[in-house]
């Protein structure tokens, strides 16, 4: 994926570099005596856009934050340092690689407790994504995160779709009763075929409508009965929303 802004001045990722150091406090803590994980979030979050906004100059706001995984227990009493600076540029967004360090203040032993992955968008004047400068960079670990990044974008937006398709069969009413009548009028609407293509390979149907059981082989066809081969919708339709079908699935009717 080729960054489509290449007018614009490119600049050094160590110009976004942001560093942040607390120490972890009782009313940081959980019952445990180690740091709330949505305290750590806030944290990585805080870095994060100032990082991105000292790419950018211009206000930025947070599209998404990859998966974060808690490596090791945070204690009260600890430091927690992060760093942050921004690993590439696509157009509008920025990728921001955040790594967390926690050390003893006792001991002096420090551990990777946490990495990730946010994306953030810059903002023009009238608040639509607006254009940043593409991303050099000069160290190892830089040229490694800027070369991998547009492969972790491609990732990105195929989890944006599958959580669009999500929050639309859920809709906004607390009722599951409610989105599983959502997904059964999408299963209703039953694929055409095209040309010997589904109509979703076509691009002729909505992305809801690969939501579909299989359909069963007329008698005598010749055709297996049976449950959908896996991966067989991934290979028909990729990408495929699996997150949305497995809850589908897991839901039944009786919600
Ligand atoms: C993020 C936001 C500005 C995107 O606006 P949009 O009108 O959907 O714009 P687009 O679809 O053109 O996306 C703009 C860019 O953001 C990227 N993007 C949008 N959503 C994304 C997501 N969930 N993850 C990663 N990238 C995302 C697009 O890939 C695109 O990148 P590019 O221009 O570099 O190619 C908009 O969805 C928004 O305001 N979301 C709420 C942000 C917010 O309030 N955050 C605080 C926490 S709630």
């Amino acid at each position: 994926m080729i960054p489509h802004h290449q007018a614009m001045p490119a600049k050094p990722a160590s110009d976004s570099y942001t560093i942040k150091a607390s120490i972890v406090l009782p009313p940081d803590t959980n019952h445990h005596g180690t740091i709330f994980g949505g305290k750590l979030m806030a944290y990585i979050d805080d870095v994060a856009t100032i990082a991105a906004t000292r790419h950018a100059r211009r206000p930025v706001v947070t599209a998404s934050t990859d998966s974060v995984d808690f490596l090791h227990p945070v204690k009260k009493g600890d430091a927690v340092c992060l760093s942050a600076f921004v690993t590439w540029a696509h157009k509008t967004s920025m990728e921001i690689f955040v790594r967390v360090v926690t050390e003893d203040l006792l001991s002096g032993e420090r551990k990777v407790c946490a990495t990730s992955f946010l994306t953030f968008v810059a903002l023009g004047e009238d608040g639509r994504p607006a254009e940043v400068a593409p991303v050099i960079p000069e160290t190892l670990e830089e040229q490694r995160l800027h070369e991998t990044a547009a492969e972790r974008k491609q990732a990105r937006q195929v989890r944006r779709k599958e959580s669009k398709l999500f929050a639309e069969v859920l809709g906004p009413d607390f009722s599951l009763r409610k989105a599983k009548q959502t997904l059964d009028e999408k299963r209703a609407s039953r694929p055409q075929r095209v040309g010997g293509r589904s109509a979703a390979r076509a691009g002729l149907e909505p992305a809801g409508a690969r939501l579909q059981p299989r359909e069963e082989p007329a008698a005598g066809s010749g055709a297996p009965a049976g449950p959908r081969p896996a991966g067989r919708l991934a290979a028909a339709d990729a990408p495929a929303p699996r997150l949305t079908e497995a809850y589908a699935n897991a839901w039944g009717s009786e919600w």
